[in-house]
């Protein structure tokens, strides 16, 4: 909430209330130097967005054991939400765009919030799946990530819906993946969600699944006790072959 001098307004109790920290550390002890600890500020009472989901734990501790390809490459993070993965990416020395639904302002608030409170800079651009901006012509990342962007389609949507919120999602992806060659969607989602439009879409949108892992396969056991569910990890790309065949025929 902004008060109109721009100025944050102060919070009311209840509000107060729903507001937690949360802290997540990346390495360990025999990694020296490159441990380090992201403090995310979760609002309990908003269902998207301003919560740290599962999905979003699995993607961030991804990211940190592949750094390397992190170090200097262009990120954007699409349904970033709390961020957790975006923050990651720009510790390890990416430059980082994160990004969410310009409708939902909240959530573009909340992620200044956190990167301020870490001191981490990121761009920050409200970014609709399916509509385009002139600040999204000029995106070219090297690496997109999304935690839990292929939500439950089908409890509280339609499947109609659920499929129009997929199709946007992957118009998105597909026109950021062909803006720079090479570049790699990596997501992390529930297996509940509706993993057959995945498939479905990806062949619409001549992408390929590269790699596919359990979430839960190489996170630390001190991670997992408090999350639970079927999450994996998904890393997609242009399917370029396919795309040369279909331009043939
Ligand atoms: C389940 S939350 C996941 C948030 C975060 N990535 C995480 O894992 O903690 C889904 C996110 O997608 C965003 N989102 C949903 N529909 C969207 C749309 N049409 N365009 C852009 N973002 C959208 C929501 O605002 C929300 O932040």
């Amino acid at each position: 909430m902004e008060a109109n001098d721009g100025e944050p307004a102060a919070k009311s109790p209840a509000e107060e209330e729903m507001t937690t920290l949360s802290r997540h550390h990346f390495g360990s002890s025999e990694d020296t130097g490159d441990v380090f600890s992201v403090t995310i500020i979760e609002n309990m009472k908003e269902e998207y967005g301003l919560f740290v989901w599962p999905c979003s734990i699995i993607l961030a501790e991804y990211v940190w054991q592949q750094r390397s390809r992190f170090t200097g490459a262009s990120v954007v993070e699409l349904g970033a939400g709390t961020s957790l993965p975006g923050l990651v990416a720009a510790k390890v020395g990416a430059d980082v765009t994160l990004t969410d639904d310009s409708n939902r302002s909240e959530v573009l608030t909340h992620m200044r919030r956190q990167c301020d409170l870490n001191d981490i800079k990121c761009k920050i651009h409200g970014l609709p799946w399916g509509v385009w901006d002139t600040q999204t012509f000029c995106l070219c990342p090297n690496i997109i990530l999304g935690a839990d962007v292929l939500y439950d389609s089908c409890v509280d949507m339609s499947i109609l819906h659920g499929y129009q919120a997929f199709d946007d999602l992957f118009a998105t992806l597909a026109f950021l993946l062909q803006s720079c060659p090479s570049s790699v969607f990596i997501t992390t989602y529930h297996n509940r969600s509706g993993h057959h439009l995945i498939g479905f879409l990806m062949v619409k949108w001549g992408l390929k699944c590269v790699k596919l892992l359990d979430g839960f396969s190489f996170m630390p056991s001190y991670k997992t006790s408090s999350l639970s569910g079927n999450i994996q990890l998904a890393e997609i790309v242009l399917d370029t072959a396919n795309r040369d065949e279909k331009k043939l025929m």
